[in-house]
């Protein structure tokens, strides 16, 4: 299968703190990928890299996606380009309403332009079928909301977007079970309608019933330390990540 995400030798960091080292990943176009890992293993940050945040320089390496280099564009190319990032920590955007935002962003993606009325209508259809009020249309985009009402959100996004590549950062964290299975459905459709890859960054496994996973990737201390078939993830389940911090130590010690 030609590859969507191919990310090669990959090192970045901030300023001054380098955090992830010389990774290889590669996603195929509707495949599904789960990265696991400790608290600070640089999960978050690879898909924060992969966005394209300033945050974070790359020291060396690069991102290809959908056949085109991005390691230098910014997060509006890699946008448009069709990956999309959800937010372990969703941001708050004082003064843009929830409604005129989404939008703005649909707009801009020429395979989405349509007119005011079926856009209407579609995120209303949406938005019932992730179980989100009419009021927070009005709202102003995140303030205020709850973190599992971002977490909807950001899900409503996703269906409207239909990005080639979703990256979803611990979508499922702070959610109630009823909330937990309104956004597994979402991610379950997303994958059955807009047949888009993902790369799930979970620590649980519940959002990952509905799915079926082509790989599960271990990160630990910003390393790439195995890349396997989804039983790592029971693995992981009922033994923890020592085997792969055992692993680590071996290979730096080498
Ligand atoms: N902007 C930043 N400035 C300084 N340090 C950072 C920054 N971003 C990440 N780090 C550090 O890099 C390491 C990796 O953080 P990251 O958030 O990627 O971990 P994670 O694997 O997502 O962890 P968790 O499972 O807790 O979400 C941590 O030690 C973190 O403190
Ligand atoms: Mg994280």
């Amino acid at each position: 299968m030609s590859q969507l995400l191919s990310i090669t030798g990959l090192s970045a960091g901030t300023e001054d703190k380098p955090i992830l080292h010389d990774i290889d990943l590669t996603i195929g176009a509707g495949e599904t990928h789960v990265l696991m890992g400790p608290n600070g293993a640089g999960k978050s940050t690879l898909g924060h890299v992969i966005m394209g945040d300033p945050a974070y320089q790359v020291t060396s390496g690069t991102i290809a996606f959908d056949g085109q280099d991005l390691t230098e564009k910014g997060a509006d190319k890699r946008s448009l380009a069709g990956i999309f990032l959800s937010y372990q920590a969703p941001v708050e955007v004082p003064g843009v309403p929830l409604y005129s935002f989404l939008r703005t962003i649909c707009q801009m993606r020429p395979e989405l332009k349509t007119t005011a009325r079926k856009f209407r209508q579609r995120v209303a259809e949406v938005s019932e079928q992730l179980e989100i009020d009419d009021s927070f249309l009005t709202r102003e985009l995140n303030v205020g909301f709850s973190g599992g009402e971002k977490k909807k959100i950001e899900m409503l996004q996703l269906l409207l977007l239909r990005p080639k590549l979703a990256i979803l950062d611990e979508t499922d964290s702070g959610l109630d079970v009823d909330a937990l299975s309104v956004v597994s459905r979402a991610v379950e459709a997303y994958r059955a309608d807009c047949d888009g890859a993902l790369l799930m960054i979970t620590h649980n496994t519940r959002i990952l019933e509905r799915l079926t996973v082509d790989e599960t990737h271990v990160m630990v201390h910003g390393n790439l330390v195995e890349s396997g078939p989804a039983s790592l993830i029971d693995e992981i389940d009922e033994h923890g990540f020592g085997r792969f911090e055992g692993a680590l130590g071996e290979k730096s010690e080498a």
